[in-house]
């Protein structure tokens, strides 16, 4: 293998560029040619191509973002996307393919891996940390930090109110940076796309705390809830009890920026060199990850189709502690 690209895709990270930066490096390191492909899969299809030296990474490590910038692309959704992409590889040389980011992305791989053979092993660039195979994906440390920074800026108006709040935080289909947040802020809540959300059950435990004399409550809803986002669960509260002054406060897009942590600038770069190194070790269709202090490789297939569960040790913390 003489050259290979590197790109990022799917939802930005923070970390991406620190893991970009060691996959550039490391390459290099080895004698390799290296290839950015700017907006992920999109950039691949359109031939969107710029090589990489030592200087094209330095003084990223601290940037949230990524300066590859990315896409979610419908077109690599389609055979005929992934063969104008193969076409566009094969033109420039490239060999092999190291991709940061999250499922979708993997899935993309994966697919494109079995039609047209060529090596990719991947690093878990998602805030939402729900890949299996890796306890923690780029980017959600940053992410949680972030969020703890914001729940406890509401939690001073919060308790000089006597308010209730619903904080709404990332995460679709999961609910790690609802509940590491959650733990972290002392909240009285948490409600995940995991386990089923009873209002009723809900309602009780305010209305305890409320003939308690506990002031302010704060409850965080994970985007994805099976009862609906923060906004439809205060709703819902409110119709059934009207003694509360609720507010709903929505986090969003503000916890995927900002300046990647310590721990998720030397994870980032840890698995960028680890995924050069595999791809020279003729691995491929691989997610690197890191669980506990090691590295491992999961199947693309698998670490996309089965989310990593919840630690029950973690729920009932909430549930003691709140
Ligand atoms: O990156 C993952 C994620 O943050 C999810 O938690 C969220 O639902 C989604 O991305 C939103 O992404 P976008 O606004 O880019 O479509």
């Amino acid at each position: 293998m003489k050259k290979i690209g590197v790109f990022t895709s799917g939802g930005d990270a923070p970390g991406m560029n620190a893991c970009l930066r060691a996959a550039v490096r490391t390459g290099l390191h080895h004698g390799l040619e290296v290839v950015g492909i700017l907006r992920g899969y999109e950039g691949m299809i359109d031939g969107d191509f710029r090589v990489m030296d030592r200087q094209s990474v330095s003084n990223i490590i601290h940037l949230g973002g990524t300066i590859l910038r990315s896409a979610r692309s419908e077109r690599f959704r389609t055979k005929e996307g992934r063969i104008q992409a193969y076409q566009q590889l094969k033109k420039e040389g490239i060999e092999g393919l190291v991709a940061i980011g999250g499922d979708g992305t993997f899935s993309g791989a994966h697919i494109f891996y079995e039609e047209h053979g060529i090596p990719i092993v991947g690093c878990p660039g998602t805030i939402d940390n729900d890949l299996l195979g890796t306890d923690f994906t780029i980017g959600y440390d940053t992410a949680i930090n972030t969020a703890m920074t914001a729940i406890d800026n509401i939690k001073d108006t919060a308790n000089s109110h006597d308010r209730l709040f619903f904080i709404e935080v990332m995460g679709r289909d999961a609910g790690f940076i609802a509940l590491r947040t959650g733990i972290a802020c002392g909240a009285e809540a948490v409600l995940i796309p995991e386990s089923k959300t009873n209002i009723d059950h809900l309602v009780s435990l305010l209305q305890e705390n409320f003939d308690n004399r506990k002031s302010s409550n704060i409850i965080i809803v994970a985007e994805g809830d099976d009862a609906g986002g923060a906004f439809d669960i205060a709703d819902q509260v409110r119709r059934r009890n009207r003694q509360f002054d609720i507010r709903v406060s929505i986090l969003g897009h503000i916890q995927r920026g900002g300046r990647p942590t310590c721990m998720e600038r030397v994870r980032a770069s840890r698995m960028g060199m680890e995924a050069v190194k595999a791809l020279l070790a003729g691995k491929s269709d691989i997610m690197i990850g890191q669980v506990h202090t090691d590295i491992i490789y999961t199947p693309f297939a698998h670490a996309t189709k089965h989310h990593q569960e919840i630690n029950p040790t973690l729920t009932q913390i909430v549930e003691i502690l709140s």
